[in-house]
């Protein structure tokens, strides 16, 4: 092909592509500057950075999961076997093994296999729960701030669906379903207007807060009396703070209308080891592993075969429970050290997290969040997340992840005092 004819050659993309999902979100662009080149480019050193910005945690896995794979990987039958496709609902062994793990761990009783369905991971199984409950162009609602993701997903998975928020942070004065009564109308309104699907993460990213049992069972009564259906993302499940919610032992057998989302991400620090799940209604499931089977067409099966020897085996030994309950406790210990030294050197507002990997807090003298992350992490080397993208009451807040320092405490108190130390300069 001549070089003249080549160059004048535009590749056109999908408008969802090209429209929708245009540009970089706030958090992209954040993580970006965050790079280990862009930090160079910057005059600072990669190892110097302190960061606040990713949703991860850093707990160490369990020895027993590495063993798991381990066993699989050197039996030559069990190994041979993971290459085989599983069935496109997911490996029966490991979807028993879930449901033991719910009831042992969370009181959550009579969830059967039917009631599950693998994946790759929760945000795969969103985008395939919203195709299987909603109609493209129906709305779905969520608390305002709530996961930036989901608003992309959304997107993607039911074009022209609008996104309706109810209010749940106020930005006035920081506190999180201060009323939730008005919250609960609001949404009686959208439902009245037909809204059908509410989703909220429980623990939130990015508030860290559950909410009450009462909340969670109002909303649950008015999407079921609008024939919808409540969507609790637990990714952060395993990450509780105080006494357990009384939401981890709700079971789609007694409520139709409840899906919950799981995933081996958070809890068993298996971010790329790439494993989720859904739990519903068999008719949800079903409907699910049509979408599955061109999706997925099936699960990963060393990931699931590994997930249910392991969770067999600690289970029976009683191993499971003690590693739950050491690693929420190290991330309660990371929270309380975080909230402490925004307290003790910043004095900033901030929601005291309830459980999972962070905090809010809103930006100093309510500026505009992301050009202050920039200037922060140029003039520090400490990494925040601004607000924007999470929702209008986060237009002005700043997100902090504890997530990734959990073994560092210094390195937190250390980048609390550089902010401080700019902030004295900047005043
Ligand atoms: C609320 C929430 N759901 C889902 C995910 C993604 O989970 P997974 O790794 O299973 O895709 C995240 C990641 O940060 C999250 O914050």
């Amino acid at each position: 092909m001549d070089s003249s004819r080549k160059q004048k050659t535009k590749l056109h993309l999908s408008n969802l592509v090209e429209k929708e999902l245009h540009g970089l979100s706030p958090i992209q662009t954040i993580m970006k500057m965050a790079e280990n080149q862009a930090i160079r480019k910057m005059g600072l050193h990669p190892e110097e950075i302190i960061s606040f910005g990713g949703g991860w945690c850093n707990h160490t896995a369990p020895e027993e999961l590495k063993n798991a794979y381990q066993t699989i990987i050197n039996d030559a039958t069990l190994f041979h076997q993971c290459g085989r496709y599983s069935p496109i609902i997911g490996d029966s062994s490991c979807r028993e093994q879930i449901c033991r793990f719910e009831d042992t761990i969370y009181g959550l009783k009579n969830l059967e296999p039917k009631n599950i369905l693998l994946g790759h991971s929760s945000t795969q199984l969103f985008h395939d729960v919203l195709r299987v409950v909603c109609n493209p162009g129906e709305p779905v609602g969520f608390l305002d701030p709530t996961y930036a993701n989901y608003l992309n997903a959304v997107k993607c998975a039911l074009p022209g669906s609008p996104v309706l928020f109810i209010p749940a942070l106020d930005p006035m004065t920081w506190t999180y379903l201060a009323n939730p009564n008005k919250s609960l109308e609001i949404l009686k309104q959208y439902c009245a207007k037909g809204l059908r699907v509410l989703v909220i993460p429980v623990p939130d990213n990015p508030t860290s807060q559950i909410p009450s049992k009462e909340f969670l069972r109002s909303a649950l009564d008015i999407i079921t009396d609008a024939g919808g259906y409540l969507i609790l993302d637990h990714a952060y499940k395993a990450l509780w703070f105080g006494e357990m919610p009384r939401c981890y032992s709700w079971s789609p057998v007694d409520h139709d209308q409840l899906i919950t989302l799981h995933s081996n991400s958070k809890w068993l620090s298996s971010l790329g080891r790439r494993l989720g799940w859904v739990e519903a209604h068999d008719t949800v499931i079903k409907g699910l592993e049509k979408i599955n089977e061109s999706v997925l067409l099936s699960p990963d099966s060393l990931h699931s075969m590994t997930t249910a020897r392991f969770l067999e085996q600690t289970l029976s030994d009683g191993s499971l429970k003690q590693y739950v309950h050491n690693t929420r406790k190290l991330y309660e210990e990371t929270a309380a050290v975080m909230m402490s030294s925004l307290d003790s050197l910043l004095g900033w507002k901030r929601l005291t997290p309830d459980g999972g990997l962070y905090t809010c807090s809103p930006t100093p003298q309510q500026k505009e969040p992301r050009g202050f992350v920039e200037r922060l992490l140029k003039a520090t080397g400490v990494l925040l997340i601004p607000g924007t993208g999470f929702g209008p009451s986060m237009n002005h807040g700043l997100r902090l992840s504890y997530g990734t320092l959990c073994y560092k405490h210094d390195q937190i108190i250390e980048g609390i005092e550089r902010i401080s130390q700019y902030l004295s300069k900047t005043a």
